[in-house]
């Protein structure tokens, strides 16, 4: 092929205005990095200037998370030597700055490697910790009745495509523990396919799905007229089921609406207003039990409020037909530990606190078992009601949202 001269002319002005650009980034790079690394005289750890930011990062954490390949698989990330492999006596012997990134050699192996900036300011550990019991990650926010108006929500038929549809329902999931599916098949067994969506079936000794079939007449109209106290599922178990989906096959009872209570908005509340009875209810196990069933005698030991050592609030148990007799409790606390639990229970009653909708034939909700607590209303008049509900994981929930994150990002830049 023959270029005119002005092709020609046109490619070194393209050439050009890239490598210019090319250099001014990696300029920008370096000042943004620049004289910012310093070794301790004992080779332990160094420290790196990034902007406003002073991190320090230890010789060991740095040698064990080296991503070379020999250290880590190129294939699936994962690391391929074992602690046992490092020396113990690890130390930086030398560091520095090469653009973008951190070379550093280690001692005694004289093992040289290099850390990508970035990656080393997102996984920095050199800052303080939240010191408030009962923290939560950033992406997680706590609600109540208000988000009636703002129900999340996603369209089963554009949610099956995947996609952006997909990303932001699984991304309300993640933030706010739960949300609802409309417009998918009113045919048996299509929770499954709303599983299918981000992972897999928990099956339980009440099957791979359960149902829920309700029917209101006069005569039991009294009966089920009483709606449930909100509550998470199968506390008795360990683990708990992370997801609970529960999908609406008929509804013509007038009444009977779900509705959903953020357990962590609770015993937040509960913690604002009342410290010693958070405590009580973090520090001390409950108990809860289930044996209605031939060959079934599960049992848990698990506190109310479950928090991590950091203090970081992970899981609320609250079933009140489950609880077993709680016996973790000190003679002396047990009276203020009643007071406590009977408070929750209010909280979680109080209409200030619940999101109701109704489920229409076609219609399923998803809720994340371990913080939003869940239940029915009573029912104002005759009819009939079928649910089947299925349990499955949440870790799926997350998996499926990070990777589709990573693919709907990459899908844009193209
Ligand atoms: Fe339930």
């Amino acid at each position: 092929m023959v270029f005119s001269w002005a092709e020609r002319a046109w490619h070194l002005t393209l050439e050009f205005v890239y490598d210019y650009w090319h250099r001014i980034i990696e300029k920008r790079s370096q000042e943004r990095y620049m004289e910012a690394i310093s070794v301790d005289p004992s080779g332990d750890f160094l420290t790196l200037k990034i902007v406003n930011k002073i991190l320090r990062f230890h010789a060991i954490w740095l040698r064990d998370n080296a991503r070379d390949s020999q250290t880590r698989s190129t294939g699936n990330g994962q690391r391929l030597i074992a602690l046992r492999d490092i020396p113990a006596d690890t130390t930086i012997a030398h560091a520095e700055l090469q653009g973008g990134w951190l070379a550093v050699e280690f001692a005694p192996e004289h093992k040289k490697v290099t850390f990508d900036l970035s990656w080393l300011e997102a996984n920095a550990y050199d800052n303080t910790l939240p010191v408030k019991r009962g923290w939560l990650p950033p992406d997680t926010q706590i609600w109540s009745s208000e988000l009636e108006q703002h129900v999340p929500t996603g369209d089963f038929q554009a949610l099956a495509k995947g996609g952006t549809a997909l990303v932001e329902w699984l991304s309300q999931i993640n933030r706010y523990g739960f949300a609802k599916v409309v417009n998918g098949p009113v045919e048996e067994g299509a929770l499954f396919r709303v599983v299918d969506l981000f992972g897999y079936v928990r099956e339980t000794n009440y099957g791979r799905l359960f149902e829920v079939r309700t029917e209101v007449n006069p005569t039991n109209l009294a009966y089920t007229g009483v709606g449930l106290q909100a509550h998470t599922d199968n506390p008795y178990r360990d683990p708990v089921p992370t997801v609970q989906v529960l999908y609406c096959l008929e509804s013509t009872a007038a009444g009977g609406e779900n509705m959903v209570v953020d357990g962590f908005a609770a015993v937040k509340r509960l913690q604002d207003e009342n410290e010693t009875y958070f405590d009580l209810l973090a520090n001390h196990c409950a108990r809860f039990e289930y044996a209605g069933e031939a060959g079934v005698h599960l049992t848990s030991r698990r506190p109310m409020i479950e928090l991590a050592p950091d203090g970081e609030l992970i899981a609320v148990r609250f079933n009140n037909r489950s609880m077993a007799a709680v016996t973790e409790i000190p003679f002396d606390k047990m009276a203020l530990y009643y007071e406590a639990y009977r408070r929750l229970g209010e909280i979680i009653d109080d209409e200030a606190m619940e999101v109701s909708f109704r489920l229409n034939p076609g219609e399923a909700f998803i809720v994340d078992n371990t913080r939003v607590l869940h239940a029915r209303k009573g029912y104002s008049g005759e009819g009939n009601r079928w649910l089947q509900g299925c349990y499955a994981d949440k870790d799926g929930v997350r998996s499926t949202y990070k990777a589709m994150q990573g693919d709907v990002a990459l899908e844009a830049g193209r």
